[in-house]
């Protein structure tokens, strides 16, 4: 398997493969800048078609890490980490240990935490063999556990900026979004948005989510292959990547796209042929960050949750300074994202002369 001549590879500083007889664990740590701190990024476990398929969406996850961590203002570098799921690795605390000493033989440049397919327990399971974790279990006040509530309230106000942005409405009551996908962060954006008094229309392949809250809130339910159809004023897309295509874009029926998946765009060129349709795009590390921003509280210590609350609350601030430029340079949203991002992590590489060198 090449990397570097993989078409997702942006010179990533280093990517690990590691195996662990014992549980079958086999997983991917990409660590694609530590420019601005330690790579920090989850941990997504997933079955994957292949091989080549694991290490594209390690090199499109850590990147992804990267600009989300510098957008919002983090001391942490981008960093991700996939471990293959298959009938021969079942989840175990053993197989999460065996991770943890593959997080920790890289002596801290990167930091694990809960993404698709992993649940605070297994990284108190991976919190036995490495410091380097976290997302871990929490009481009282102090900042930190799961992060899928944060980055659902982030979506949740970052969809408010949007919807003011493109259709002038003050609130989303009255309003009919689209839930793709009701995992960990797709339930609590649902909870979060029927208190608005918004209409909900959900999908997901997985039965016992969907029942979750199709059973707790007023909801329509769709087919998985209709949500990104349906007639709604917004979608958010909380399910995985790569849901807006050359394909997907000129169906949809809706004028705003704010949601939680990582890398939404199957590819950059995506997001211009979004503009050319009206619709307007959130950019997804952007409007996804509030679970990083509870991470990076819990990494760095004794935080409160209002703590974490007060930086979550400037996710639509800077959505709405995005959208603003974007009107009135008539560039795309995902591309002044990622400026800002690359001028950020640019500033911090660049490190001054030492004595020797001047
Ligand atoms: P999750 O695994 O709890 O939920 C994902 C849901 O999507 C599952 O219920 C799954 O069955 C469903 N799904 C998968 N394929 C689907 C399809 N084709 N159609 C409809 N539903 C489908 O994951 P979680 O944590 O809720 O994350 C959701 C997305 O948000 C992921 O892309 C993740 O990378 C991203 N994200 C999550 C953060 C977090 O705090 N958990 C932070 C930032 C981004």
């Amino acid at each position: 398997m090449t990397v570097f001549s993989h078409s997702e590879f942006d010179q990533h500083e280093s990517i690990h493969q590691f195996y662990d007889e014992p549980t079958g664990l086999r997983c991917i740590i990409a660590i694609h800048s530590t420019a601005l701190g330690p790579a920090a990024g989850g941990c997504r476990r997933w079955t994957y078609g292949d091989d080549a398929e694991a290490i594209t969406d390690a090199l499109r996850l850590s990147k992804g890490m990267t600009y989300k961590n510098a957008v919002a203002g983090l001391s942490f570098g981008g960093g991700k980490s996939v471990i293959l799921a298959d009938e021969a690795a079942p989840k175990s605390e053993a197989l999460f240990r065996a991770f943890g000493r593959a997080v920790d033989s890289l002596g801290g440049r990167y930091v694990t935490a809960e993404d698709v397919g992993i649940e605070v327990e297994d990284m108190r399971a991976v919190n036995q063999t490495t410091r380097f974790v976290s997302g871990l279990a929490q009481s009282g006040e102090i900042a930190g556990g799961d992060p899928s509530p944060w980055t659902a309230l982030g979506v949740y106000l970052g969809l408010e900026a949007a919807v003011k942005h493109r259709l002038n409405k003050d609130s989303l009551g009255g309003l009919t979004i689209a839930v793709q996908g009701v995992g960990n962060v797709g339930f609590h954006l649902c909870q979060l948005l029927d208190k608005a008094g918004a209409n909900l229309v959900i999908a997901d392949v997985n039965p016992a989510n969907l029942q979750r809250v199709s059973e707790t809130l007023p909801v329509t339910v769709v087919a998985p292959e209709d949500i990104m159809l349906a007639k709604v004023d917004a979608i958010a897309p909380c399910a995985l990547g790569a849901t807006l295509t050359a394909d997907s874009i000129p169906a949809l029926k809706t004028k705003v796209i704010a949601g939680a998946a990582n890398n939404q765009l199957a590819h950059h060129s995506d997001g211009a042929l979004l503009t050319q349709h009206e619709i307007l795009y959130a950019p997804d590390y952007v409007i996804n960050a509030g679970g990083i921003i509870s991470v990076a509280h819990e990494y760095a210590g004794q935080t409160t949750s209002s703590q974490v609350k007060y930086d979550v609350e400037k996710i639509p601030q800077r959505l709405k300074a995005i959208f603003d430029e974007a009107q009135a340079t008539g560039n795309h949203t995902h591309d002044i994202a990622d400026e800002l991002a690359r001028k950020i992590v640019g500033n911090a590489s660049v490190k001054p002369l030492t004595a020797a060198q001047a």
